[in-house]
């Protein structure tokens, strides 16, 4: 059975899940009711001087039949009293003393810093999470993502919460930034223990048409808020990456980010995290998800014969590169298996108008046929394919060859002009401009039947291959 118990930067957790700091964490009874359900840890909701809150404060992002595929609030930090907390954390501790409770902090003064680190450590806190993230309303005060987007500033801010830590501190980060290396930079500077990214997103999820006003709307107003939930997994995957490769931060990783399954989680673990934090998908789903995540999870890490969570964290590192490094010499090209083609043509409508021309409809069959000669393997009409394992892409190349775009420039192969002869697609077959004329009128939509004649982009013979 592997062991999925973790120690992350001397925070001991039954296992890597950890709920973010958000709603789901604001109270004991919640944080109390998560551990019975089996989570392993938990960051409470930010602590600092409570605030007052609006309403309405959430807005979603729903796509076709899925709800909340991205998910935005305008809330702010825990509007609770500290000393109310400070007793609950007390209390969840007593009750748990195995799982890992960490409390997440934000304040202004170096003075307020030392006071709450005491104040929750003497409460029992297993951790720290300085919250440098919170995209609104507490970063026109100067707090959350401001101290995020100042390495400068948010070095010394960790400066003055080591002065007096006696417990782990992490670092949480704002994605709101061009470079996230920096404030990870700065957050090991400072002398943090860990970080943790991303908190949510700057955005606005949508204008109500009739009031115009961003959602959520507040007496007929709104502002930006903070973007989250699965939509948001991609940027958190490639920042958490970014500080995993990083020589200069080099620190325990907390994955945060878009996770809802165990999927997610060990895909956040194979780019470098060694705990993961969840929030919209508990705020969706509630806490019961969690049995999925641990169970998907050990089996996972059985059949992959890995035995700890550190078996695993990093271990697709090694293969993600710079462009530059990528194969050049590698094909893919699309095929379609027949039998398990339904007939809809989106791959061919991808393929003629988003791509290179290289799908043909034939006569008496509504299955489509690649041109393989002109099919640069760009993978759009096997992600537009609504059938699983229908269009695959199947290597073309003999595996043999082996050329960077690094080496190339090395070699001085690359093109350098604008008329360049080793310009990538130069012998690339396109259709004639006219061509196109009159051909959008006689489509009709996917799935309705059609009279088609040979619409196929090219005959094969007029096909160049460089
Ligand atoms: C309603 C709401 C309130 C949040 N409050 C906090 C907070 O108080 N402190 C904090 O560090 N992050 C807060 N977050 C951000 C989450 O902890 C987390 O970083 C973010 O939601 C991304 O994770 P997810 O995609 O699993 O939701 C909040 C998020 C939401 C949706
Ligand atoms: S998209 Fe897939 S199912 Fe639809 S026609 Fe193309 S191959 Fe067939
Ligand atoms: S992989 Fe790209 S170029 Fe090739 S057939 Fe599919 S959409 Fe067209």
């Amino acid at each position: 059975m592997p062991d999925l118990s973790i120690n992350f930067a001397g925070i001991k957790s039954p296992n890597p899940f950890w709920l973010a700091s958000a709603p789901p964490t604001n109270s004991g009874y919640q944080v109390m009711k998560a551990f019975d359900a089996g989570w392993g840890g938990a960051v409470w909701k930010t602590l600092g001087v409570p605030v007052v809150n609006v309403s309405s404060r959430y807005g979603g992002v729903n796509y076709r039949d899925k709800r909340l595929i991205g998910f935005n609030n305008i809330e702010l930090i825990s509007d609770r009293p500290l000393a109310d907390n400070l007793r609950e954390i007390e209390e969840v501790k007593k009750h748990f003393p195995h799982h890992a409770v960490i409390a997440s902090l934000m304040v202004q003064s170096r003075e307020e810093w030392h006071q709450i680190v005491r104040d929750v450590t003497n409460a029992g806190a297993d951790g720290i999470e300085l919250n440098f993230g919170c995209p609104h309303g507490m970063c026109e005060r100067g707090m959350g993502s401001a101290v995020g987007q100042e390495p400068d500033v948010l070095r010394t801010i960790v400066e003055w919460v080591m002065e007096v830590a006696q417990i782990p501190v992490i670092v949480k980060l704002t994605p709101n930034i061009s470079d996230i290396t920096e404030p990870a930079r700065a957050a090991r500077l400072g002398g943090a223990d860990a970080i943790s990214l991303i908190n949510t997103i700057q955005s606005i999820v949508g204008v109500d048409l009739d009031l115009f006003a961003p959602y959520p709307i507040v007496d007929g107003k709104g502002t930006n808020g903070g973007y989250c939930g699965p939509a948001v997994k991609p940027i958190a995957l490639n920042m958490v990456k970014n500080c995993a490769q990083d020589p200069y931060v080099q620190l325990p990783i907390s994955g945060i980010g878009g996770i809802e399954n165990w999927r997610d989680a060990v895909e956040h673990i194979l780019l470098g995290a060694s705990s993961v934090q969840v929030c919209t998908a508990a705020m969706h789903f509630g806490f019961g998800i969690i049995r999925e995540m641990t169970a998907g999870l050990e089996q996972y890490m059985a059949e992959k014969g890995f035995h700890t969570i550190y078996d695993m964290v990093g271990k697709a590192l090694p293969n993600v590169k710079h462009w530059e490094e990528l194969n050049l010499k590698y094909k893919v090209t699309a095929n379609i298996h027949e039998d398990k083609c339904i007939g809809c043509q989106l791959c061919y409508t991808a393929c003629e108008d988003g791509a290179h021309q290289a799908i043909a409809l034939r006569e008496g069959t509504r299955v489509p046929e690649i041109i393989e000669e002109n099919c640069v393997g760009c993978n759009l009409c096997s992600l537009v394919c609504p059938v699983e394992n229908c269009i695959t892409m199947e290597r073309t190349d003999d595996g043999t060859e082996q050329l960077t775009w690094k080496e190339r420039t090395l070699a001085d192969t690359i093109p350098t002009t604008f008329n360049d002869e080793r310009a990538g697609g130069l012998h690339h077959w396109v259709p004639e401009p006219t061509a196109a004329l009159g051909k959008e009128k006689h489509k009709t939509l996917p799935g309705k039947a059609r009279q088609i004649t040979n619409v196929a982009p090219a005959p094969h013979d007029t096909v160049r291959q460089p």
